[in-house]
């Protein structure tokens, strides 16, 4: 894996995922896009940790949103790394445009690929992290034989292509079995969660083994999206998930 940026050379590479470290990940899916630019700063003035950014191709899933021309204008919005969600057909075509926006992570889909492990590498090889999502419905063995290839095993807790969706309830035992692979092997991975991620399904969520936490509508569909930041952490650290950060 690629050394993050401003590490001393030589220095042992630090670990990407903490153990009792949440990452807080808020997915401009819900933003409003007017007033992008603000509602990003007062999420990364909050604390968020990522921003997430779903690209939806009418395909794949039959919503469309945006590509890589308007990463690359998020890219200029913030710091924060970009966790880039692909929910496309033949996601590798189009990670070298990715990459060039700005990306940091680039998560793509187990059911998009024919080798989930061979995409996990080509993304690396771009010298991005790696991610993979898995849909509800598709068996969870597939994210988790590809886990050493991989950065971020993203499980869905709702059927990719909206934002606003509820929680689905058979996600913390799918959850819990990606974390078991995790621990097991001593991978450095971390698994995040997306899809009806509020302050009651968060807890929920860490309780299973989530350590990174993708919310749209509960952060800018709140009056106050900052605020909305801060209480899921607080929600986390309730629920005996430590809001230490890197
Ligand atoms: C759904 C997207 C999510 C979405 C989550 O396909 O991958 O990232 O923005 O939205 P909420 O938090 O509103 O369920
Ligand atoms: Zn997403």
């Amino acid at each position: 894996m690629t050394r993050p940026p401003g590490d001393a050379p030589g220095a042992p590479a630090p670990r990407w995922s903490v153990p009792g470290t949440c990452r807080i990940c808020p997915s401009i899916l819900s933003a409003d896009f007017g007033r992008l630019a603000e509602e990003i700063a007062a999420v990364e003035a909050a604390g968020a940790d990522f921003i997430h950014v779903d690209v939806m191709d009418g395909q794949f899933v039959p919503n469309l949103t945006f590509g890589p021309i308007v990463v690359a204008g998020i890219r200029t919005m913030t710091r924060l790394p970009l966790d880039v969600h692909l929910m496309i057909v033949d996601p590798l075509r189009h990670l070298p445009a990715f990459a060039d926006a700005g990306a940091d992570h680039v998560i793509v889909h187990v059911e998009a690929v024919d080798d989930p492990g061979a995409a996990a590498r080509a993304i690396r090889a771009r010298g991005l992290r790696s991610g993979l999502s898995v849909k509800p419905g598709t068996p969870v063995e597939r994210l988790i034989e590809a886990l050493p290839d991989c950065d971020v095993a993203l499980v869905m807790t709702v059927e990719p292509g909206a934002g606003g969706q509820a929680f689905l309830p058979g996600s913390p035992d799918r959850i819990a079995a990606v974390r078991r692979a995790v621990v097991s092997r001593g991978l450095d991975c971390l698994v995040e969660v997306d899809g009806g991620i509020d302050v009651r399904t968060a807890p929920l969520a860490a309780r299973a083994g989530a350590d990174a936490f993708v919310a749209g509508h509960s952060i800018f569909h709140a009056s106050n999206p900052g605020g909305a930041v801060r209480a899921l952490r607080a929600a986390l650290a309730g629920a005996g998930a430590a809001e230490a950060r890197p």
